[in-house]
């Protein structure tokens, strides 16, 4: 059965990557919670989706230039309230860190999907760190790691041999099972349009090995649904969940 997934939390609906949104998408019923991270200039693990600040709070600058202190002064809630459901609660919101999400999860075994978002030379050390991280605090919980850049996931995999990884791909290519047997792929993570749009069937085939981002009109859903994939990610956990209870 399809799992659902909360893409950046329930970012449709709540500031994407904070706490509010991981927690609106966990009473949603998510099955697994999508989120990005970067590494501070102390070396902290933090959850957002951007290298810069600007786009998601009322700070400036780049993560990889200012202390988890610095960064926990501005807000991720002030810049959302366009937003329908918007309560001045929300500018309380801060850059969570990992450690600080995987608490909140911590009574459930909602799946973790981690994507690095950098190159392998921007945040030096940042694989060992999210191993560590996550020995220490996912529990028995799974957890992947996705990233577009192959040797992201190669490090990972020689920080610790059982982490499981996934390709993201928004490209066409010919040889998905190649890439997986070679390198040690859990799942690849794809672009809908990649498989909704499979003239040759590279990747409907391997449908329940695929999560499929980010699906966010109906009618998607209800095509990968009855494909089966293995997850939908998406920015609207509840009518995902509310859909695959249906189809
Ligand atoms: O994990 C899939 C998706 O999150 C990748 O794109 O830009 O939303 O991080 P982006
Ligand atoms: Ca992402």
């Amino acid at each position: 059965m399809t799992k659902i997934y909360g893409h950046r939390g329930s970012k449709g609906t709540y500031p994407e990557n904070t706490l509010l949104s991981f927690q609106k998408a966990i009473e949603s019923g998510v099955e697994g919670l999508e989120l990005d991270v970067h590494m501070t200039k102390d070396g902290e693990i933090v959850v957002i989706h951007d290298e810069t600040l600007e786009r998601t709070t009322n700070g400036a600058g780049s993560i990889k230039d200012l202390t988890l202190a610095e960064l926990k002064q501005y807000s991720t809630g002030v810049k959302f309230n366009t937003f329908a459901n918007y309560t001045q609660s929300w500018d309380e919101e801060r850059i969570p860190t990992l450690q600080e999400v995987l608490e909140l999860l911590k009574h459930t075994n909602i799946e973790l999907n981690i994507e690095l978002k950098t190159y392998i030379h921007t945040y030096p050390g940042i694989e060992r760190k999210l191993v560590n991280i996550v020995h220490e605090y996912a529990g028995e919980r799974r957890v992947v790691y996705s990233s577009f850049h192959l040797p992201s996931l190669i490090r990972l995999k020689q920080e610790d041999n059982d982490a499981q990884i996934a390709l993201l791909l928004n490209q066409l290519i010919s040889n998905p099972l190649d890439y997986i047997d070679t390198f040690d792929l859990e799942s690849i993570h794809i672009d809908k349009d990649l498989i909704l749009h499979d003239p040759y069937h590279f990747f409907k085939e391997l449908a329940p090995k695929l999560r499929v981002w980010t699906v966010n009109e109906e009618e998607e859903m209800k095509k990968l649904l009855q494909l089966g994939v293995e997850a939908i990610i998406t920015d609207y956990p509840e009518m995902a969940i509310s859909l695959a209870t249906t189809v």
